[in-house]
């Protein structure tokens, strides 16, 4: 069974009591269990993670990218919150690690603020997915598996 990962940037720890009228009342812990049972629906492990630390991500895009290397990974669902509109060493990390990356945003960034508008992830990604509130997460897994 291969692995879909799922890894979540800063301040995803505080969904459910941030913002809840841009990402909603439900909580990361609820956001695993959406990506759990779309893994088990599509026969896929989940690797669920939360970081507030950018290096971090990078280090698990390097794993993620040897595991689908060796052929026990699906891919990553990558939800770099504002390292996404920052982060170099993110595109990078899936361009060295070679790892297959749909970009996730719980919001529409494009119809929020302008530095929302630009992702240093997306042209290092396979997809893009965006606006579709927590919704985007079983989504994701499903595309993956399809992938
Ligand atoms: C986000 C959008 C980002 O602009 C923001 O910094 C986040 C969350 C989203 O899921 O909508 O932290 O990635």
């Amino acid at each position: 069974m291969k692995t879909a990962y799922v890894f979540n940037g800063p301040n995803l720890n505080l969904l459910g009591t941030r913002e809840p009228a841009v990402y909603g009342a439900q909580t990361l812990a609820d956001v695993e269990a959406l990506s759990r049972a779309a893994c088990e629906q599509h026969g896929l492990a989940l690797d669920f993670r939360q970081t507030n630390h950018e290096g971090e991500l990078v280090t698990w895009i390097h794993e993620a990218g040897r595991a689908q290397a060796e052929g026990r990974a699906a891919g990553v669902i990558l939800n770099a919150g504002a390292y996404t509109h920052t982060s170099v060493a993110l595109h990078d990390a899936i361009k060295g690690a070679g790892a297959l990356v749909i970009e996730l945003h719980i919001s529409n960034v494009h119809a929020r603020e302008a530095f929302r508008h630009h992702s240093y992830i997306s042209p290092a990604a396979k997809a893009v997915m965006a606006g579709f509130g927590v919704a985007g997460y079983p989504l994701a897994v499903a595309a993956l598996a399809g992938m």
